[in-house]
């Protein structure tokens, strides 16, 4: 347990998905205090308390981060979808307008947390298909480069002076599937058993992926440990090609085969049948973080076969 958490209140503002039911269980396991603000319950019943925000206006729940010791933010409109106007407009304002809102939130209360630790994409860099990319690459071009950048910088406007902050450039979080969600590896692991789990397009475009177990641990050390500061990819030390990725997968499933797709084939497939944006999985990137190698942190799972075989098997 780390007692620097021990009875400390954490809010998690969009902790009510994926990765925030994830990380309020470990933040609890912890001794943490969680309160989730989010739209609607979190999907999972736990140790935490739920509060109710649009996200966009300041109201009572501000309440809950006054005292509070730190604040996670991840609000934001999942991006596996298609882009349509419509949904990258929804995908850049319910990062931007959230951040926002939260830092009018701790101007109004008496005592703000000390730190806020912020969700950020490893997609801020991208999509080089062979370059290995590191916290001071430079960033890429398009949408979610873009969303990125906006979204950090609405966090350098939205925090106050004094605040330590701590972001967190993340890749695919590999998680578990707790009935109500397992992220994107969940939707993987289906396909592959459908023999669906080959090649896609080259093959080679990077996956950078990060259990979530590890993660979590980011998170909580980028609340507790006070030398943090600033960006960091939080990703593990090991992205690998597509090809390779799908094929721990199928041996971690014990599938044998896995039809490859061509390009035209995934696009016409994501958007027909899966209703999302191709460009997901025919594009990807290599992002090792420096960073956390130079601060000593250590992965709980820095292989891919390993973190399979934990979430999967
Ligand atoms: N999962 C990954 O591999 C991964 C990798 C890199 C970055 N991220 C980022 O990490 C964050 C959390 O990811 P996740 O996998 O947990 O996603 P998720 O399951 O889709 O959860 C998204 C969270 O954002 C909130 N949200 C959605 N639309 C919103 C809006 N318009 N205004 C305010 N809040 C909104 C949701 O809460 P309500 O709808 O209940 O309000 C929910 O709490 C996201 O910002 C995501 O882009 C995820």
């Amino acid at each position: 347990m780390n007692t620097a958490l021990q009875d400390q209140s954490i809010v998690i503002a969009g902790g009510s998905g994926f990765l925030g039911v994830s990380l309020a269980q470990h933040l609890s396991d912890a001794g943490a205090s969680v309160t989730i603000l989010s739209r609607r319950p979190p999907r999972n019943a736990g140790p935490w308390k739920h509060v109710a925000w649009d996200g966009r206006t300041v109201g009572e729940w501000q309440e809950c981060l006054d005292g509070a010791f730190g604040l996670v933010n991840l609000a934001g409109r999942s991006v596996n979808c298609i882009k349509s106007p419509d949904h990258q407009d929804e995908i850049l304002r319910s990062r931007v307008e959230s951040t926002r809102v939260l830092g009018e939130a701790l101007r109004s209360v008496a005592a703000p947390p000390s730190v806020w630790a912020q969700m950020s994409t490893a997609h801020i860099y991208g999509d080089p298909p062979r370059l290995e990319c590191h916290e001071d690459s430079p960033f890429g071009y398009g949408l979610a480069p873009f969303v990125g950048q906006a979204w950090e910088e609405a966090l350098r406007e939205a925090l106050l002076p004094s605040q330590r902050h701590v972001i967190l450039r993340t890749g695919f979080v590999l998680g578990r599937d707790r009935g109500s969600g397992g992220g994107a590896l969940q939707t993987l692991a289906r396909l592959t058993r459908w023999g669906l789990g080959g090649k896609v397009g080259s093959g080679q475009q990077g996956m950078s992926w990060i259990h979530e177990v590890d993660m979590n641990r980011l998170f909580e050390r980028a609340l507790t440990d006070a030398t943090m500061s600033g960006p960091y990819i939080a990703s593990g030390p090991n992205p690998t090609a597509q090809v390779d990725f799908m094929r721990d997968l199928r041996r971690v499933l014990g599938v044998p085969v896995g039809l490859p797709a061509t390009t035209w084939m995934v696009r016409l497939g994501a958007h027909f049948l899966m209703r999302t944006d191709p460009e997901l999985v025919l594009y990807g990137r290599y992002v090792v973080s420096k960073r956390l190698a130079e601060e000593g942190f250590q992965f709980r799972f820095p292989q891919l076969p390993q973190a399979l075989d934990d979430l999967l098997r």
